[in-house]
């Protein structure tokens, strides 16, 4: 059989930044898929993408083309609306574990489809397998069975869903084309669109830890993202939130579990519990309760029962230890001050290299490693303070990961307490549950369908 069209003339056309067709995109991602778009000309084209980008039109297309290529899931059969939520990603960003069991206490489905880790971001497949005997993988049957009596899925996307999107993500990441908006939302959004539920919470990360590290680019991220959710009929909002520093006190898998469930308790850091709620928030308007007070739900204790009963469905033992590293190393503070800055990428890659991440998709990760922070920006230290406990199994690779907090990853302000040239800590966006009060603003922007022209 003849093709109806000739990987070339589609590279050179987006080259010459003509607009593709929407035949030529059909045929180019199905064509990718059956392995007759040699992997050289994709890239290629990934490339010419990169540096002359899609118009709206082409991106709805090119992304509605990504999803044909799989499966679409179908929760027409569940009696609970269906919301999901998705984080492009960060340091320390374990908000998952204690958001979906929350939404779920309020009668909504949640089903997460979730990754593994790659490089310094953590994935939250990894973090719940440091819980001993959860099981990531499901069948559907399996999944609709705990959707109906939890409500609350996270488990692990089947090679069904978007498999044009697999093959050519795994590209992207050998041929420096990863760093797109077209590219990022359309996989991002193929991925969601084809796992099905009716409505979608995003948190778009900006800053040093995240794909985004300017507002400016990390909005128009979320709003293509949201326009491409609208205009496959889900319900989509998103939040562009902080990621210049890390998330919590904890970065690394079992710790970061440890960390959620202080949240679930109802204790946890002021900036996990903002975001979880905010997030919870949109999730539940999303979802038609807009009057729900998911704070109350938190405080009750009432997410940590879902939470449970979460991870049982799926094996896990929530009342079992988790796994600890064998050896640490403290980081101290060279002076007295403020503390002023804690880089995200900088614990991303120290907790990566400790460990708490892989190199390459095969490679295991080691549960115990990471990072605990003893301070978080705005706290007061005195010289020789710790400010973080770096933990691993394999005491080798505390050298390199030291390393990557040295220089300018923490900064230690000096100054005296009276002073009105005080280093700017970003001013408290509000108050938490119980009087606490995080150190700086979380969401930086909310976008959704009706802001959009
Ligand atoms: N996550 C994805 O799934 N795709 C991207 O392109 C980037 C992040």
């Amino acid at each position: 059989m003849t093709e109806p069209f000739d990987a070339v003339d589609v590279i050179i056309a987006k080259r010459d930044r003509r607009e593709l067709s929407s035949d030529q995109i059909d045929w180019v991602i199905d064509a990718y898929t059956r392995g007759l778009v040699a992997e050289e000309q994709m890239s290629a084209l990934a490339m010419a993408i990169v540096l002359n980008g899609m118009d709206r039109a082409e991106l709805a297309h090119w992304t509605a083309a990504m999803i044909r290529t799989g499966e679409r899931m179908d929760w027409s059969g569940l009696t609970r609306r269906t919301v999901d939520k998705h984080s492009t990603g960060g340091v320390g960003d374990k908000i998952t574990l204690p958001l979906v069991p929350l939404v779920a206490s309020f009668g909504l489905a949640v089903p997460q489809l979730s990754g593994r880790g790659l490089g310094h971001t953590g994935g939250t497949l990894d973090k719940l397998e440091s819980i001993p005997g959860w099981q990531a993988n499901l069948t559907v049957e399996r999944m609709v069975s705990q959707l109906t009596e939890v409500g609350a899925v996270v488990c692990a996307a089947g090679p069904g869903l978007a498999p044009a999107d697999r093959k050519l993500y795994a590209l992207r990441d050998v041929t420096g084309t990863v760093q797109s908006i077209p590219l990022i939302a359309s996989s991002i959004m193929s991925k969601k669109i084809a796992a099905g539920a009716a409505s979608l919470v995003l948190d778009v990360k900006c800053g040093s830890g995240a794909f985004m590290t300017d507002q400016t680019q990390a909005v128009a991220l979320a709003e293509a993202m949201v326009q491409l959710g609208t205009d496959a009929g889900v319900t989509v909002s998103a939040l562009v939130t902080d990621m210049s520093t890390p998330l919590g006190r904890t970065i690394g898998n079992a710790l970061e579990v440890r960390e959620a469930v202080e949240v679930l308790a109802g204790g946890g850091p002021p900036d996990v519990i903002e975001l979880t709620l905010a997030l919870a928030g949109e999730m539940l308007a999303a979802g038609g309760l807009s009057q729900a007070d998911p704070a109350a739900v938190l405080a009750s204790g009432q997410a940590m029962d879902t939470w449970r009963a979460m991870i049982r469905a799926q094996g896990g033992d929530p009342l079992a230890a988790l796994p600890t590293a064998r050896h640490h190393e403290v980081l101290r503070s060279p002076e007295s001050g403020v503390v002023t800055r804690l880089d995200a990428l900088a614990f991303g890659v120290a907790a990566w290299r400790l460990g708490a991440g892989r190199a390459r998709k095969e490679d295991p990760v080691r549960p115990g490693a990471g990072i605990e922070l003893a301070v978080q920006l705005g706290d007061e230290v005195a010289a020789g303070q710790v400010l973080a406990t770096l933990w691993t199994d394999t005491p080798d690779r505390f050298g390199r990961a030291l390393a990557a907090l040295a220089g300018d990853a923490v900064v230690v302000s000096p100054v005296c307490l009276d002073d009105a040239a005080r280093p700017v800590v970003p001013s408290p966006p509000g108050r938490l549950p119980g009087g606490l009060v995080s150190g700086r603003p979380i969401v930086l922007r909310r976008i959704t369908a009706a802001g959009l022209n």
